[in-house]
C-alpha cells in the first residue's frame, strides 16, 4: 500500500501491475473522488454497510470499469446509490409501500427494487438491461459525494469476484489496490454486511437479499410479512435467465449469418454472410472489450426491436470483460425461464 501525496492524474483501472492506489482519509477525499468520477473512473468508497466500488451510473464506460476491476465473470445488475429522495424519484417509480420504506430506513442499509423510470439516464449496464432498478441511499461519505456529483453512483461491494466484501480500506487495498486509482478511507464500516434488498410485487413485499436491516424491522413498518425466495440459490429476480433474455433467439459464436438473422458484430472484420443480416450493430469496431460491455445491453435491445427471429453474435474473446459478455450471451441463448444458479 502506498499513500500518494502527489496529485497524480486519475488513471482509473490500470492494467499495469505496478500501479498503486492512492488512499485518502474521507475528510479530505471528496474533491479528489469527484475528479476521478467525473473522468469516468472508479473509486472505492466507504458506506455504512461495506466498501463500494463506485462509478457514475450514467456513464457506461465507468460502469464497465467497475466490472473490469472486480473481475466479475458476469454482469449482475448493480445498485444505484442516490443522495436524496428527489434523486431516487427521478430514477425509480415509487409505489406507496416502497416510499414508506424509504422514508423509514433511508439513509441506511435498505435497497429497494423499483420500475426504472424512462429517461432516467441510468446506463443499461447498471440494470443489466432489466426494466427495474435497485436504489439505495447510503449514509456518510457516499451521500455527500453523490450530492456533490449530482449523479447516482453504481457501486457493488469493493472486492474482487469470489472474495468477501471489504469492510476496511486496507482490505480494499489488499484486494483491488493494483487495479483502482483511489480508495477513500472512512474507517471500518459500521454495519459490516450488505444492504437488505426488497421489492414490491403485486402489492406483496419480497425479500431478495437479507442484509443490514432485519426483516422484522421492515415487516413492522410495512405491516405485512415479507415473502421469501422459494428457490435457494436464486439471489434475486435479476438472476433469472428469462429476465435477461431478448424476445429474439440468440446464437453466440456464430461463424456465419443465416437468412433472416440480425448480427451483433465485434471487431473490425465480419463473419461470412454479414451482408445479408437484416440489421447489424457492432459492439466495438476496434475490438475493445470495455466498449463492447458498455454497448452490450442497448445493442441487444435495439437488434431485438427489428423483429428478427434470431440474433447471430460474432465470436468474442473471453479474456477480461469478455468472460462476462459471453456469460450474458450464453444465458440469453439458454432455454427461457430456467433459473440461473448463483455461483
Ligand atoms: O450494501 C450494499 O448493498 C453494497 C454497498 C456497496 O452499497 N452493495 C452491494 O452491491 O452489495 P452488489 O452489486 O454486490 O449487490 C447488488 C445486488 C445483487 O444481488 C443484484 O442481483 C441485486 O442487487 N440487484 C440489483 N439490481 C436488481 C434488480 N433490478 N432486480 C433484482 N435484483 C437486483
Ligand atoms: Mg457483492
Amino acid at each position: 500500500m502506498v499513500i500518494s501525496k502527489l496529485g497524480i492524474a486519475a488513471s482509473g483501472i490500470d492494467a499495469k501491475h505496478d500501479s498503486m492506489s492512492e488512499i485518502l482519509p474521507a475528510e479530505e477525499a471528496q474533491t479528489r473522488a469527484l475528479q476521478v468520477l467525473r473522468a469516468g473512473k472508479v473509486v472505492a468508497i466507504p458506506t455504512e454497510t461495506v466498501y463500494g466500488l463506485a462509478g457514475d451510473a450514467t456513464n457506461g464506460d465507468a460502469v464497465a470499469r467497475i466490472f473490469e476491476a472486480k473481475g466479475r465473470p458476469r454482469f449482475n445488475p448493480l445498485i444505484a446509490h442516490v443522495a436524496d429522495i428527489e434523486m431516487a424519484e427521478r430514477i425509480g417509480m415509487f409505489d406507496p409501500l416502497s416510499r414508506k420504506l424509504a422514508d423509514a430506513f433511508w439513509p441506511g442499509p435498505l435497497t429497494l427494487v423499483l420500475p426504472l423510470r424512462a429517461g432516467a439516464g441510468i446506463h443499461p449496464l447498471v440494470t443489466a438491461g432489466l426494466a427495474t432498478v435497485a436504489l439505495r441511499m447510503p449514509r456518510g461519505f457516499g451521500a455527500g459525494l453523490i450530492g456533490a456529483l449530482g449523479r447516482p453512483l453504481a457501486a457493488p461491494s469493493a472486492n474482487s469476484s469470489g472474495k468477501v466484501s471489504a469492510t476496511t480500506a486496507s482490505a480494499v487495498d489488499a484486494d483491488l489496490g493494483q487495479r483502482i486509482s483511489l480508495i477513500v478511507d472512512g474507517g471500518a464500516t459500521p454495519v459490516g454486511l450488505e444492504s437488505t434488498i426488497v421489492k414490491v410485487e403485486d402489492g406483496a413485499l419480497r425479500l431478495l437479499r437479507p442484509g443490514g436491516v432485519p426483516a422484522e424491522d421492515i415487516e413492522k413498518v410495512a405491516g405485512v410479512r415479507l415473502l421469501r425466495n422459494a428457490a435457494p440459490g436464486i439471489e434475486a429476480p435479476g438472476m433469472l435467465a428469462s429476465h435477461y433474455a431478448p424476445a429474439a433467439g440468440v446464437r453466440p459464436n456464430a461463424a456465419e449469418v443465416l437468412a433472416g438473422e440480425a448480427l451483433l458484430a465485434f471487431g473490425p472484420t465480419r463473419v461470412r454472410g454479414a451482408d445479408r443480416a437484416v440489421a447489424l450493430r457492432n459492439l466495438s469496431e476496434r475490438g475493445d472489450l470495455r466498449e463492447a460491455a458498455t454497448n452490450l445491453f442497448s445493442y441487444l435491445q435495439s437488434l431485438d426491436c427489428v423483429g428478427a427471429a434470431t440474433i447471430a453474435v460474432e465470436p468474442i474473446p473471453s479474456s477480461g470483460l469478455g468472460e462476462a459478455i459471453n456469460d450474458r450471451l450464453a444465458r440469453a441463448a439458454a432455454p427461457r425461464d430456467a433459473p440461473v444458479q448463483h455461483s
